[in-house]
């Protein structure tokens, strides 16, 4: 009996291992983005990120920040060319040393912002925090971003 159990338990691990959701932009990402992270980092009234960077006081003070709300968009803020920018800013503090100032908007309570920070960190591929001057083409690679 208990043999059987371990069995069944062994199997419903490797199982979720082998048959693991692939975490994708349309599916998994987005729904968190439109939720939690628009209001500040919408098309309708947030800048591309340079003409952010070139008026951010403006821009602050209206509570806005730069335009992440399409795959292309978001994408620029994990590998290339603003690298690791995601990762710092969400992170729990575990990766980062310290906790990203993104990470509070990820959920309202801590499991929901741990849920949904595992899933930004599955859908990178690669929770590097280096920025482009120190990244590797290896650590490159190995972003994943799936749409
Ligand atoms: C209440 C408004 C607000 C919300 C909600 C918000 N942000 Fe931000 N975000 C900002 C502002 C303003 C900045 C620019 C100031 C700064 O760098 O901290 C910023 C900066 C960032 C940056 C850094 C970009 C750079 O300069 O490299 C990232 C990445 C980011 N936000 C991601 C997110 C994500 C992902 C979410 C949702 C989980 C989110 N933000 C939710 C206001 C917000």
């Amino acid at each position: 009996m208990i043999a059987r159990l371990f069995l069944a338990t062994i199997l419903i691990f490797v199982s979720n291992q082998v048959f693991a959701e692939e975490v994708t932009y349309r599916k998994h990402i987005k729904p968190i983005f439109d939720a939690k992270c628009i209001a500040c980092h919408g098309q309708d009234s947030a800048p591309e990120y340079y003409a952010f960077k070139e008026e951010p006081d403006k821009w602050m003070s209206k509570g806005k920040g730069m335009r992440m709300d399409t795959y292309s968009h978001l994408i620029f803020y994990t590998a290339w060319p603003d690298t690791g920018s995601i990762m710092r800013r969400l992170d729990d503090g575990k990766v980062a040393g310290k906790e990203g100032n993104m990470y509070v908007y990820l959920g309202s309570n801590n499991e929901e912002r741990q849920k949904n920070l595992k899933l930004f960190k599955d859908w990178v591929g690669n929770w590097t925090t280096k920025r482009w001057k120190d990244i590797t083409k290896e650590d490159m690679d190995k972003i994943k971003v799936k749409y």
